[in-house]
């Protein structure tokens, strides 16, 4: 009998929507979703329990929640391990580098998370989920996905970076350019009519390349 095609088609969700809830088993007990209102969440899922990219991410992602927690921004890790795996690999790293992982772990066994958010990426891997990261905001919207393949580690400065960002556009109406770090000019809003646009020229800001395209402190 033909065994059934992979399925090529991932559901993934979707920015500024609501990000899909959950009932998730983790190594600090049953979480929900909406455990985490109030607080921005950075919800990540990494391939496999006692894999060396993997390590060094959990690594790394230990030494931002410090930094990510003082921005009212939680940590949570995923994987389709068991919780029991997850517990044995943060011991052994604790044992192994001194690096202790306070971060909550999903064991998402059933996929029920990683189907939601479409960590799982069959060409890659039928039974792992790939290197994603979501960040959701304190309402529950989702509002950044980075998806990175199995054999890339990622870079932990810039999901500090992009948390710093949302919440700066979302304090001040603004935009922030490419590599802006806090501290940084920003990009006004655009004009949204020709009058707005003729007003802002006859300004004549020096923070205006064009009409389009102004910068400001903030
Ligand atoms: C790793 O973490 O080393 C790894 C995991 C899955 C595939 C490739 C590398």
């Amino acid at each position: 009998m033909d065994t059934p095609a992979t399925p090529s088609c991932v559901r993934l969700p979707r920015l500024g929507e609501p990000a899909p809830d959950f009932a998730a088993v983790t190594t600090h007990g049953a979480l929900h979703l909406s455990d985490f209102l109030g607080a921005w969440l950075v919800l990540f899922s990494h391939p496999a329990d006692f894999t060396p990219v993997c390590t060094t991410e959990f690594m790394a992602f230990a030494g931002i929640h410090g930094q990510l927690r003082a921005m009212n921004c939680e940590l949570l890790g995923l994987s389709i391990d068991s919780v029991f795996a997850h517990i044995a690999w943060v011991r052994n790293i604790e044992e192994k580098t001194g690096v202790r992982i306070e971060f909550p772990v999903i064991a998402d066994l059933d996929r029920a998370v990683a189907t939601a958010y479409g960590m799982v990426m069959p060409g890659e891997s039928a039974t792992e989920a790939s290197r994603c990261v979501f960040v959701i905001d304190p309402k529950g919207v989702l509002r950044a996905m980075i998806y990175y393949p199995l054999t890339t580690g990622r870079n932990t400065g810039e999901i500090v970076r992009l948390v710093q960002s949302l919440q700066t556009v979302d304090a001040h109406q603004v935009a922030t350019p490419a590599n802006w770090r806090p501290g940084d000019k920003v990009i006004a809003p655009p004009p949204r009519t020709q009058e707005d646009a003729a007003a802002r020229m006859a300004d004549g800001s020096p923070e205006c390349l064009d009409w389009y395209f102004c910068t400001k402190d903030l």
